[in-house]
């Protein structure tokens, strides 16, 4: 019926090697637990759940630093967690005595939420914060867990 059939025979021999080759090559490189639940590794799950937990909630710290919590309450930092300005500090909270927090550089901190920006919605407080700060660290003047500044005397230019 095919004339040469023998070119056909051999293109099929190569395609089925090629074939074999990928269902081999696929069983060894794909993890075990592949598919168990999902499109994923099933066991990836039980990898994940067993990291160290690096964020202890800020219900966590309110019970110790009660003082921080007074403050807070009085300002607009209520609404900010502790650990969104600390840091990730689930070791410090296991540990108080001998794991004690950074110092945080409010330069850098506080810009990352002040820093004047036309994206930002009018109403949220922001400041260009070179020219605002004069140089120096934000909580020279302001209180970080009380930010607003009660006795107007200190003047500043560049405050928009
Ligand atoms: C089990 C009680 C406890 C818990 C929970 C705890 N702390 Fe502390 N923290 C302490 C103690 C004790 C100190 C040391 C105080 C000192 O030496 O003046 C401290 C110190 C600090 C300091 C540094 C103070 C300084 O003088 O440098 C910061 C910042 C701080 N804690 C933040 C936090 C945050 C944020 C959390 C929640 C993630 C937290 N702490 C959870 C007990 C606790
Ligand atoms: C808006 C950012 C911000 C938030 C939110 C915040 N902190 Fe702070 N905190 C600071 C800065 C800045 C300092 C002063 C510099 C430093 O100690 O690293 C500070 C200092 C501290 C200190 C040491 C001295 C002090 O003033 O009492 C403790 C303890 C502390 N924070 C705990 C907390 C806890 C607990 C919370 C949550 C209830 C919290 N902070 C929320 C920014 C913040
Ligand atoms: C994670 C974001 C975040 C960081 C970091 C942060 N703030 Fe704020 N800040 C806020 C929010 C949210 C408000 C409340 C805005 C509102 O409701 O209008 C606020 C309000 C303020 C206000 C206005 C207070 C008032 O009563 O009008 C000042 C001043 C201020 N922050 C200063 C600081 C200083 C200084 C630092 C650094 C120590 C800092 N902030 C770090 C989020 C942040
Ligand atoms: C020399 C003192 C001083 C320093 C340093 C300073 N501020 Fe202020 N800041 C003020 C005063 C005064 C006000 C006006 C009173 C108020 O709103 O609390 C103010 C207001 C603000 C406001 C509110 C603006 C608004 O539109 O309501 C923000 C946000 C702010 N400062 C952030 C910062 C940040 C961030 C830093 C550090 C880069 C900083 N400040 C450093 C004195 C200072």
């Amino acid at each position: 019926m095919f004339k040469n059939i023998e070119h056909l025979v051999r293109l099929a021999v190569v395609m089925m090697i090629g074939v074999l080759g990928f269902v081999i090559l696929r069983a060894a490189v794909v993890p075990h637990s592949f598919g168990q639940y999902g499109h994923y590794r099933g066991a990836a799950i039980g990898e994940i759940a067993s990291r160290p937990v690096a964020f202890a909630g800020h219900e966590t710290c309110e019970a110790c630093h009660t003082d921080v919590v007074e403050q807070k309450k009085l300002g607009k930092h209520v609404v900010v967690s502790c650990e969104a300005c600390h840091g990730a500090l689930a070791k410090h909270a296991d540990d108080p005595s001998s794991v004690l927090p950074k110092k945080l550089d409010t330069a850098i901190l506080c810009a990352r939420c002040h820093e004047a920006n036309g994206a930002k919605p009018k109403g949220f407080p922001q400041v260009a914060t070179a020219e605002h700060s004069g140089g120096l660290a934000c909580d020279t003047c302001h209180q970080p867990h009380h930010p607003k500044i009660e006795t107007a005397e200190i003047k500043t230019e560049g405050k928009k």
